[in-house]
């Protein structure tokens, strides 16, 4: 079996992680990076930390409109997949990288897997929520990460190829949380203390790319108690610069650069708490016990918030503040994202498969 794995953006690369080392082991993997994230603490060092193999090729596709990156990808994408002939392609998530996979794998008419299918946050305005639909629908497999998901799914009609899996997510986390646990590095360089900060990431297109919200956000950030560390997103340092808000972020918050993973869970398990607009931090926050305050009306990780880890505040900085004085949390956490073996059922289910188109097409010859 030889699949080809598409990854882009820096959620994907931790999720990729986990996942290509499974599939390594019962197949053969061509990892694609088409270069949509490509700074070097976007990228490179997700690559270095987490042992994820090399990528086969890099498109090299970087920054531009949603469309044009899109339409880069998809012409860069297709030539390999002609090349390589993969049995299956398979998908991460619900970024332009995601998108562009679906469709150079639905015209070619391939098999297409998507890790993460089934969510929704039912905000048409986020460009992530277009991705996921469309994704969803071009593919033969649907991991979803949880039962929510797989209903989600059977009320748009998608029931065949769908695989309860869990979330490779809870994956990752589990490989990594020991592995840094008690790791007082991060915490020294950046002087602060266990259990004494708040951990923030603002970098959703609907956050950034509106004045007012920014400024909502920031002023809410600077009303904590507790040091704020932001590891900023190069899209929220060009945004910051642009309105002419980075000198009073600077002075309010520690802006650090985006850190590496190892570094990054380290802190989201040693923060008071934390605050974001992240998909992924929602869920490492939940999986770690740390309350997680997030900046947008909805999620798509609806067991989070129902569970009472995660308030969903939107950006108005009254919101913020108060949601930074809450210290009742919930004195169970449920599971609802799987086992944490979720790389190894995926592997697994795709190997199955494989085998069984090969029969069907040995018998039918
Ligand atoms: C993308 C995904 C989003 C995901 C996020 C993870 C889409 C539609 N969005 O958003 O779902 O949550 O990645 O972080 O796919 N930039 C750099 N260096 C880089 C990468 C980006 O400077 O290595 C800057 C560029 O100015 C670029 C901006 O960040 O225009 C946005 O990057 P882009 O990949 O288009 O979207 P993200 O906001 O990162
Ligand atoms: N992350 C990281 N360093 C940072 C910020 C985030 O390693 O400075 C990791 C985080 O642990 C999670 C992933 O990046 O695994 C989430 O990426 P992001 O928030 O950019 O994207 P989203 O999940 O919202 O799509």
């Amino acid at each position: 079996m030889r699949i080809c794995s598409i990854v882009g953006a820096r959620p994907q690369f931790v999720k990729a992680a986990v996942v290509s080392s499974a599939l390594r082991e019962v197949g053969e993997e061509i990892l694609v990076h088409t270069g949509q994230h490509y700074d070097e603490e976007m990228s490179d060092v997700f690559f270095d930390e987490l042992g994820i193999p090399e990528p086969d090729y890099n498109l090299g596709v970087k920054s531009d409109t949603h469309g044009r990156q899109t339409a880069k990808m998809i012409a860069e994408i297709e030539p390999v997949v002609e090349e390589t002939e993969p049995d299956v392609m398979l998908l991460y998530g619900d970024t332009n990288s995601t998108l562009a996979g679906a469709i150079v794998g639905s015209k070619l008419d391939m098999e297409v897997a998507h890790v993460e299918a089934g969510l929704r946050s039912y905000n048409r305005e986020m460009p992530e929520e277009v991705n996921r639909v469309l994704t969803d629908h071009a593919s033969e497999y649907c991991f979803a990460p949880s039962e929510n998901a797989v209903e989600t799914l059977a009320g748009e009609g998608i029931t065949d190829g769908v695989y309860m899996t869990g979330d490779v997510m809870y994956d990752s986390v589990l490989a990594v949380r020991n592995r840094v646990a008690g790791n007082t590095a991060v915490l020294e360089k950046l002087g602060v203390e266990e259990g004494e900060f708040i951990l923030a990431t603002v970098h959703r297109q609907g956050n950034t790319d509106d004045r007012e919200k920014l400024e909502s956000i920031l002023d809410g950030l600077a009303a904590a108690s507790q040091p704020v560390v932001l590891p900023i997103h190069p899209r929220t340092v060009d945004r910051l610069e642009s309105y002419g808000l980075w000198e009073r972020a600077d002075e309010d918050l520690e802006l650090v650069d985006p850190l590496g993973y190892l570094d990054f869970v380290r802190l989201l398990d040693a923060a008071e708490r934390v605050v974001t607009d992240s998909g992924g931090v929602q869920k490492e926050a939940f999986f770690l016990e740390t309350p997680c305050v997030t900046l947008r009306e909805e999620t798509e990780w609806v067991e989070t918030a129902e569970c009472g880890w995660n308030e969903l505040v939107g950006t108005d900085t009254d919101a913020i503040r108060t949601a930074l004085t809450k210290d009742e949390w919930p004195e169970t956490t449920p599971n609802p994202y799987g086992d944490g073996n979720a790389s190894q059922q995926i592997a697994e289910i795709l190997e199955r498969e494989a085998e069984t188109d090969e029969l069907e097409a040995q018998t039918s010859d």
